[in-house]
């Protein structure tokens, strides 16, 4: 198992330089009712660049749900991007606004990793009735920013809606993108929809398209054999229905929280998880130490909501043969312990719905059980070629706080809720050894390591305390 050492950071750091938009579509997600209109100024965005240390490796959304060219500043704020982040930064665009061939031109110039740009269809008479723009420029900003992009190789990704509106010509429609625009992505998406909100918009309503409507575009456009369309066309009529009918469906249990920051065009934030809102101002001088901070709160209680109760719990163990594979093991800030990866489901097929999947860590006595929540895992399902395949990612996290510097084991298995006995299948990592799986000899897992155990392995580590951290920091390659 390798331990690779980290900060936590923002997955995601989602902003936007305006909370306004030029067009009306009909599909729009925002509700316009709520916003005053506000463009972010030079200094707010120069604060908002501060953070990008704090940003993981991938996503900075410059602007995300409104349109940035409604801000007079944003190409001078494009000019503003720090050279070695530009690569992880994109913004969407709807090409509304009459824009100057300079300012174009600075877009494509930008050299962020990608620039979207939102299309519906080459249809005037379609464009406005699905934008609600009787005048627009976008036609014309379309060609120039094609000819601009060639000449910078900017990255196009195009996002469409697919609607009744659109989809007797999509076939089309792709394959004009396609040959105009050459983007690396074409996105297809069917409006996501918030019931309510979508059910007071008659319009969008008559425009969702049924399964079987989706499944004929595709096939069609599929036709032509492009390998660079990503389909999101999970809302369809009959979702939309259902769920008018009974609002609130049964969720499953969610998936590791999304550390995003989401970031307003007036300088406040928000740590955008699923249960805990604070507001921050970017403007604060002190803002880093306090996001660094908030981080450190919100892994605490994220750890806390993985943890299982263990009163009254009876633990048997068996053996399993099934492997468990780990794509991401990482010890954040020197206490949460979190760790990704997947495996065949083996739960006992009698009590397979109430039973719960648990990672065991045992150190100095003391036990820490942890869930390991599903992780839906295309890629696995891909590999293997086995549709029915389910359920086989998982994520787990344990707070280590106030944990001894001893040697540890880690073990996985079933929880059943019906009689509150934990099944322990798998012995997912020992400290002792360094080594996954169960160990050769003895056949049965050692219930603790025993002190000539931890001799021996001071002794190959050249005498060094391994300790819990110690042992973890050992393995641990520093990004
Ligand atoms: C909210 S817009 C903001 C950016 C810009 N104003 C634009 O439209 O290009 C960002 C992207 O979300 C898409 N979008 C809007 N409403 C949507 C919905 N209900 N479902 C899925 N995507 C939506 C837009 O088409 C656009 O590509
Ligand atoms: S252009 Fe974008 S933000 Fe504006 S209304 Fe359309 S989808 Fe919404």
């Amino acid at each position: 198992m390798n331990i690779v050492h980290g900060h936590k950071q923002f997955d995601l750091i989602n902003a936007d330089v305006t909370n306004h938009c030029n067009a009306r579509c009909f599909f729009c997600f925002n509700d316009w009712e709520e916003f005053k209109p506000f463009n972010m100024d030079i200094p707010t965005f120069q604060n908002l660049l501060r953070l990008l240390p704090m940003m993981e490796s991938k996503d900075f959304l410059i602007s995300c749900w409104f349109e940035p060219t409604i801000n007079p500043q944003f190409y001078d704020m494009l000019d503003l991007l720090p050279e070695e982040y530009r690569s992880k930064m994109y913004f969407t665009t709807n090409l509304v606004t009459k824009i100057a061939d300079s300012d174009i031109e600075r877009m494509c110039r930008a050299n962020v990793d990608h620039i979207n740009i939102s299309l519906e269809t080459y249809d005037p008479a379609d464009y406005e009735v699905i934008t609600g723009m009787k005048h627009t420029h976008f036609f014309e900003n379309l060609e120039r920013i094609a000819e601009y992009g060639r000449k910078y190789h900017t990255d196009f990704h195009v996002i469409t809606m697919l609607t009744k509106r659109n989809a007797a010509y999509f076939r089309e429609l792709v394959k004009r993108v396609h040959e105009e625009l050459a983007p690396s992505v074409h996105e297809i998406r069917t409006p996501f929809f918030f019931v309510e909100q979508t059910a007071s918009k008659p319009e969008l309503v008559q425009e969702l398209l049924t399964k079987d409507e989706i499944k004929a575009v595709r096939e069609d456009v599929d036709s032509l054999g492009y390998t660079h369309l990503y389909w999101d066309t999970r809302f369809t009529k009959e979702n939309f229905e259902k769920l008018e009918k009974n609002p609130e469906p049964h969720r499953k249990a969610s998936n590791r929280v999304h550390y995003q920051l989401r970031v307003n065009a007036d300088g406040t934030a928000r740590i955008s998880n699923q249960k805990y809102g604070k507001q921050f101002d970017i403007n604060d001088p002190d803002i880093i130490g306090q996001l660094e901070k908030e981080l450190i709160l919100l892994q605490e209680r994220e750890a806390a909501d993985y943890l299982v109760k263990e009163e009254g719990l009876t633990v048997q163990t068996r053996r399993s043969d099934a492997p468990f594979h780990f794509d991401n093991v990482v010890l954040y800030d020197d206490r949460f312990l979190f760790i990704r990866g997947w495996t065949m489901n083996e739960a006992d097929p009698a009590h397979e719905k109430d039973s719960e999947r648990i990672a065991v860590l045992e150190c100095g006595g003391r036990r820490i059980i942890s869930q390991m929540r599903t992780e839906q895992r295309k890629d696995i399902v891909e590999f293997f070629g086995n549709p029915d395949m389910r359920d086989v990612g998982f994520t787990t996290l344990f707070d280590l706080e106030g944990m001894q510097e001893e040697p540890f084991k880690l073990f996985s298995g079933y929880l059943y809720e019906e009689d509150h006995r934990a099944e322990i299948l798998h012995q997912l990592y020992d400290s002792t050894s360094g080594e996954s799986g169960w160990p050769a000899e003895p056949a049965a897992p050692a219930e603790h390591t025993s002190a000539a155990d931890e001799k021996a392995v001071q002794e190959k580590d050249g005498g060094k305390p391994s300790g819990l951290l110690n042992r973890l920091k050992r393995v641990v390659k520093r990004r």
